[in-house]
Order: structure tokens, then C-alpha cells, then sequence
């Protein structure tokens, strides 16, 4: 760790690595980190082999190539109603990692503050750590109640409205709003996302929103919102979103930021000198996945729901006390009435080593890792025969 600047140091490595590194030296069933374990769409990978074949393996432009910027605007209009211009509100990424990356150093002076909810998908601590920026915390606390026989509460994580008055200062220059949210499962209503949005506009604040999930949603009276479609946010919401997780294409890494042209010149002054513009082919694949994959997405949202109710009943079978998601494809337990005294770490580090089942320790997730330590993260994304060779090591926990 010698080497490494004093503003990475504090952050280690991630912890999806480490884990699943551990899965993969212990044969472990890996629950930790949010990828699939089954492919995107077949129209998709053939656009990008005729992408290749036809020679589009050259740079291409910075914001994106038209075909994929197009699709966009058509996705945008056709998820909101609201029209965007290709050519300066929308900028094509490397993930939605860059386009974080890009935005807090785009945005942020040194000094700034930025408020996040905690747990927070660990990218926008050191995000805004590389940007010189403050983070300030609000807590997404679990529900305390609403258990139902089956051991299984439903209800979401929630903030307190008073706490999240106070985080926002003269100093806030932006709040980032992940929904549906990683790691919790939850899905921001549209009264509280109108909270957000009248205490960004009564205190001149940008909006970043992380919606990569956005298609994963299980709950009909839980929709996904977009705060950009509130009263006085499309002019100050920055929407970044990507390709992996609503076409189970995780390894293609392209994403995207929707947002004003003065907010997206603000985006792309970083994008240009970070990677400039994201694999080619794979923009040509994203522009046909976004063009001919509703029937796609709507398939995984079934396939994902079942494999949600499975795995909770699993988890809670067992004896977890189990938060049921509303979205994403995370389930968060409380693991102490599995483990005893262990710590998150200690308690997910020894169900990957001797039960064989990986799963992520939350605490990395919060500023001070007490926040996170009664808990533990389930992917779901995962073939129903992963899910049941899971099931089967869990067994053994049960007393
Ligand atoms: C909340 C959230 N944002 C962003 C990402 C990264 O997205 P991408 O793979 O498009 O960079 C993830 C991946 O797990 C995530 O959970």
C-alpha cells in the first residue's frame, strides 16, 4: 500500500474483489458480487460480431455514437415523455462507473459537499474523494417491524425527512439518489423523491441520480420514479444509468449520463480525458439491446422475481431476518440470529470459507462500519440451479 496516493489509500480494495477471490479459492456458490451468471440477449452479441466485422474498431465520438445516442433520446421519451438532444444532453460512458466518475469530477470543487445515503454503493465515497469533495451521510435505516410468519419484512429502508433537511448546507453542491437502491432493495416513492427535489431546488442543489436498476423493480405499487421527471429537476438532474444490469451485460461496461447541455459539458469536460469514449462494437451491441430488448427485460424482471421469492424463503427458512428487496437483485439480512456476536465481515468471510456461499459484508458501505454490521448482502441474479446448490450449503445453518 506504499504507493498508493493519500486519496485512495483510506479506501483499500473493493470489496467485491476480495470476495469474490475468496469464492473462487474455496469453491464457494458466489452470492456477493451483482453479476449473472447467465448471458444477455443473443441480438445483441451478433450486433456487436457485424459491428466488428464491419470494421467499427476505430475511436469513435466523444458523446457517444449517433446510433447510440439516438437510442437513447428514444428511450428517454419513451420512459419520461420529455425530449432530450442527442448531441449535448446525452454522453455515452464506460459503465455507469465512468459516468460517476465523471460527474463528481465534472461538478465537484475541493470543499464541496455532497450528500449520499447510507449504505451507499461504495463507487460515490471514493468518487467524491477523488473530486475533493466532502461526503455527508444520511441513513437509510431498516423497518423495524412488519414481520410476517414466514419471517420475511416487508417494508422498506427509510430515511428520516428532518436529518435529510439538516444534511443540505451552503456548502451542498450535489446529493446523489441510487434508485432502486444497492444494497438495500429499496425503491425511492415519489413523495419521498418530491422531498428531495423541493430541497434541491430550494437550495440550488444538483441532483446525480444512479438508476442502473431501473428495470428491476418487483412491486407493482412500488414503480421506479425518475426525479428527473419532478417539478424543477429536469434542469438540475444528472441520470446516469447503464446497459449490464437490465440486459445481463455487465462485462460491456457502457453507460451513460442524461442531464441538461450545461450539466453535460459539465460531465463531459472529465469524460474527454478519462477514457475519451467507451468499446465501440459494444456501443453498436447497447444501441440494439436499447432498440429490440423490451421482451428481454421483461423476461429477466419474471425470471428475477422468482428467483427473489426463492432465495427469501430460503434465507428466512434458515432463520435470517430477511428485508424483501422492492428492486435491484440484492436481498439484505439481519444475519445475528444466524451468527451470534460475529461481525459482518467475520460472519460473511466464514460463510464463504466453510459453508460455501459468498455474500457481501455491508459495513463497507457505511462511514462507520457499526451501521453495517448486523447485516449481509444475497445477490439473486443467478440460474434457479445456483440459487438451489446455495440453498443446500445454507441448510446446514438452520439449528
Ligand atoms: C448502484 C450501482 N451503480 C453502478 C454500478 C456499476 O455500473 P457499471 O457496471 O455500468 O459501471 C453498480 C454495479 O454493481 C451498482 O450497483
Amino acid at each position: 500500500m506504499g504507493m498508493v496516493s493519500q486519496r485512495f489509500a483510506p479506501f483499500g480494495t473493493t470489496v467485491f474483489a476480495e470476495m469474490t477471490a475468496l469464492a473462487n479459492a474455496h469453491g464457494a456458490v458466489n452470492l456477493s458480487q451483482g453479476f449473472p451468471d447467465f448471458d444477455g440477449p443473443e441480438f445483441a452479441k451478433r450486433a456487436v460480431e457485424r459491428a466488428m466485422a464491419e470494421g467499427r474498431n476505430q475511436y469513435g465520438r466523444m458523446q457517444g455514437l449517433p446510433e447510440l445516442n439516438r437510442a437513447l433520446v428514444g428511450w428517454w421519451k419513451r420512459a419520461t415523455g420529455m425530449e432530450v438532444d442527442g448531441e449535448t444532453q446525452v454522453t455515452v460512458t464506460a459503465g455507469c462507473t465512468e459516468a460517476l466518475a465523471a460527474t463528481f469530477l465534472g461538478l465537484i470543487n475541493p470543499g464541496d459537499e455532497v450528500i449520499l445515503f447510507e449504505p451507499y454503493y461504495d463507487c460515490y465515497r471514493a468518487g467524491v474523494a477523488m473530486a475533493g469533495g466532502v461526503a455527508r451521510t444520511v441513513r437509510l435505516r431498516p423497518p423495524g417491524a412488519g414481520e410476517g410468519a414466514d419471517g420475511i419484512v416487508r417494508g422498506a429502508f427509510e430515511f428520516d425527512a428532518e436529518e435529510l433537511k439538516r444534511a443540505f448546507t451552503g456548502r451542498t453542491r450535489a446529493i446523489v439518489v441510487n434508485t432502486p437502491n444497492n444494497p438495500t432493495g429499496k425503491v425511492f416513492t415519489r413523495a419521498e423523491l418530491g422531498l428531495i427535489a423541493e430541497l434541491c431546488v430550494g437550495h440550488g442543489v444538483v441532483a446525480i441520480t444512479d438508476e442502473v436498476y431501473e428495470r428491476l423493480t418487483f412491486n407493482e405499487d412500488r414503480p421506479h420514479v425518475r426525479l428527473a421527471t419532478l417539478p424543477g429537476m429536469s434542469e438540475r438532474t444528472i441520470t446516469l444509468s447503464s446497459l449490464g444490469k437490465t440486459y445481463s451485460l455487465t462485462g460491456w461496461k457502457t453507460g451513460w449520463a442524461i442531464a441538461s447541455r450545461e450539466l453535460s459539458a459539465a460531465v463531459r469536460s472529465a469524460h474527454q480525458f478519462l477514457t475519451f469514449c467507451s468499446a465501440i462494437p459494444m456501443q453498436m451491441g447497447a444501441a440494439e439491446a436499447i432498440e429490440r430488448g423490451e421482451e428481454y427485460v421483461e423476461g429477466l424482471r419474471k425470471q428475477l422475481g422468482e428467483a427473489r421469492d426463492y432465495l427469501a424463503g430460503v434465507l428466512a427458512r434458515v432463520g435470517f431476518r430477511v428485508f424483501m428487496p422492492e428492486g435491484t437483485y440484492f436481498i439484505m439480512v439481519d444475519h445475528t440470529p444466524v451468527s451470534g456476536g460475529r461481525s459482518d465481515v467475520e460472519f460473511c468471510r466464514w460463510l464463504t470459507t466453510e459453508v460455501g456461499v459468498a455474500a457481501i459484508p455491508p459495513s463497507v458501505f457505511y462511514d462507520d462500519a457499526e451501521g453495517g454490521r448486523r447485516l449481509a448482502r444475497f445477490a439473486f441474479c443467478k440460474r434457479m440451479e445456483t440459487l438451489r446448490a446455495a440453498a443446500e450449503r445454507l441448510e446446514r445453518l438452520r439449528k
